[in-house]
């Protein structure tokens, strides 16, 4: 049995690493590689893991402590919007092959993303493990399905 906090915060790691692999790429200067691991990146993220928090994750807390004007999910979800942001303009900065914008980009979503994850992982998730009838698998189940779908 996998419980929601452990399965989210694995696929915040998981996450980070493609992050990091795109990274890598725009140093080394491998401009498609960086473009096709950027996009893995932000559809594991955005259309994954977001998506999941903002549909499920999210509704289940304001569910349960004080309705959807809640501000620690108002400033998750706001975090995500800002964070998708981002992402577009680090894949226009590797489409136009600007090392020095991606780089500035990539250090500000990494900020961002450490305080927003470490949120979570503090304040979201382990209440949702303990709330939730079943401990989160079922929920965390979608991620899980969606994560292994990017490796198909
Ligand atoms: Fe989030
Ligand atoms: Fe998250």
């Amino acid at each position: 049995m996998t419980r929601i906090d452990q399965i989210m915060q694995q696929d915040h790691v998981r996450l980070d690493a493609l992050l990091d692999i795109s990274a890598r790429a725009v140093r080394e200067g491998r401009w498609q590689d960086a473009a096709r691991h950027l996009e893995q990146f932000r559809h594991g993220i955005a259309d994954g893991h977001m998506v999941v928090e903002e549909t499920t994750l999210f509704p289940a807390f304001e569910a349960r402590e004080g309705g959807t004007e809640h501000p620690l999910t108002a400033l998750l979800r706001k975090g995500h919007q800002d964070l998708r942001v981002f992402f577009q303009e680090m894949a226009e900065a590797i489409s136009a092959e600007d090392a020095e914008e991606f780089a500035d980009l990539l250090s500000t979503v990494q900020t961002i993303l450490k305080q927003h994850d470490a949120k979570e992982e503090t304040e979201l998730y382990p209440y949702l493990a303990e709330a939730l009838p079943d401990h989160g698998q079922a929920v965390g189940q979608e991620i899980l399905t969606f994560a292994a779908g990017e490796r198909a």
